[in-house]
């Protein structure tokens, strides 16, 4: 097991890259191997979830080399061109290969089996189960169709309208893939708007795609063209970076080359709204994502409100927007974030216990938390904290632990590179250490 050791940081300065966007770069390998021809893949990103996506089209016959680990290659098979898989498909601890390879699989006449680590195996597959049997595949799953290993025999798919009962993009873009191979417009529907990379990447491929607000359409049967597809920095890495920067005195960090796209921004605008000093700069546009430098300088936080149709917009950087709070002056609450409880982990529980392991107040809520800022990182105290498998809880932690006056222990930290090889390495660089 690995151990993350942090001591008080007394400064954050210089420039420094986050690896590529965890959701494209999944969703360029899955539909490069749905596309005819190749796609090109820059920037991706080598964490062990994306690689997971790539060994589980390469058992579906896609050709998929990585002639470095941040260029892929996709050899397309077209729509009808995957192939039965000779073995179960692992997806690690992937909740979007999960996810959204259900939705590919639901437009396959083939038998196929996919499961994945603990983690995964207590994952709800009925989110996807429900639409996917609606539009004509067959879809099983362990204890009473709940839970993964889950089974798929597809095809013959027709297109529905799905009003979903949650803001899950990976919901969404099971559908709207499954909808790419029936025949005629598949919708998807929610209360609010999650990520739209799907949408963006189906559209770039050449399907047709029209979205507005919290609705998105797909006509089917889609052709898809292979295409060079530029991944941009993943601003939920760089939210760790941003929170660091805010809660460290002194601290003035550029993050280079991230993406901004709209659906992905809520950090941005919850810790603006507790003062942070935040700035786009040299903002441009990749693969249809819009993309910026970010520059943060530390700033005195206070507490704030998060809820509704902010949540989905930040939902993975619940954990380190915690931190945030933690360090702010006056209470935060976020509310209407149940979608955290089916997480790598239940977050509003591992949340809750890694701020408090700090000597901070958190309460948990039913679909939220409630934190009592200490008004300033030096007030937390220092803390061992066990990582619990979850990427994203390992790294908010070590973020409060170079605030916190002594010196941290993550513990279990390996689980970083699901999403972010190099954070600790760059953390440290951001100290100017070597
Ligand atoms: C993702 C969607 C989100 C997010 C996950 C990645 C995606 O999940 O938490 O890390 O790539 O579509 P939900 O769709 O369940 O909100």
């Amino acid at each position: 097991m690995e151990t993350l050791i942090l001591s008080t940081a007394r400064q954050l300065s210089g420039t420094v890259r986050v690896p590529g966007d965890k959701s494209i770069s999944h969703r360029a390998v899955m539909l490069g191997a749905l596309a005819h021809g190749t796609t090109e893949v820059e920037g991706f990103l080598p964490g062990a979830d994306c690689l997971s996506t790539i060994a589980c089209f390469r058992a579906l016959g896609a050709e998929i080399e990585q002639p470095d680990p941040e260029r892929v290659v996709v050899r397309g098979v077209g729509p009808a061109g995957l192939r039965e898989p000779a073995d179960v498909l692992d997806v690690g601890n992937s909740g979007t290969t999960l996810y959204v390879t259900l939705g590919i699989l639901a437009g396959q006449s083939f038998y196929s089996v996919l499961t994945g680590d603990d983690s995964i195996r207590r994952r709800p597959v009925q989110r996807v189960g429900v639409p996917l049997r609606e539009m004509g595949a067959t879809i099983r799953a362990r204890a009473g169709d709940a839970l993964p290993p889950v089974t798929v025999i597809g095809g013959g798919l027709r297109p529905i309208t799905y009003a979903a009962p949650s803001a899950s993009a990976q919901v969404k873009s099971a559908v709207l893939l499954a909808g790419t191979f029936a025949e005629g417009v598949t919708t998807a529907t929610a209360e609010a708007a999650s990520r739209d990379h799907t949408e963006r990447m189906l559209r770039a491929f050449g399907a047709e795609v029209t979205a507005s607000g919290a609705t998105a359409s797909v006509r089917g049967p889609a052709r898809l063209v292979g295409r060079r597809v530029v991944v941009p920095g993943d601003i939920s890495s760089a939210a760790f970076f941003l929170v660091a920067a805010c809660i460290v005195p002194r601290s003035e960090i550029v993050i280079e080359n991230v993406g901004v796209n709209p659906t992905r921004c809520g950090i941005l605008e919850a810790l603006r709204a507790m003062g942070a000093e935040i700035a786009l700069e040299n903002e441009r546009e990749a693969t249809g994502e819009p993309v910026a430098d970010i520059r943060v300088r530390a700033a005195g936080l206070r507490g704030t409100r998060v809820a509704g149709d902010l949540v989905p917009r930040l939902i993975d950087e619940i954990p380190v927007l915690a931190v945030a709070a933690a360090c702010a002056s006056g209470d935060t609450e976020i509310r209407d974030a149940s979608a955290l409880r089916i997480k790598e982990t239940d977050r509003i529980a591992t949340t809750a216990r890694m701020i408090r392991a700090f000597g901070v107040a958190a309460e948990e809520l039913p679909d939220g938390l409630r934190i009592h800022g200490r008004g300033s990182a030096g007030a937390l105290r220092a803390a061992i904290v066990e990582s619990r498998g979850d990427h994203r809880i390992a790294m908010a932690a070590a973020v409060a632990g170079l605030g916190a006056t002594g010196e941290t222990g993550v513990t279990g930290a390996e689980c970083v590179a699901v999403s972010f090889p190099g954070f600790a390495e760059r953390l440290a660089a951001l100290q100017g250490r070597p």
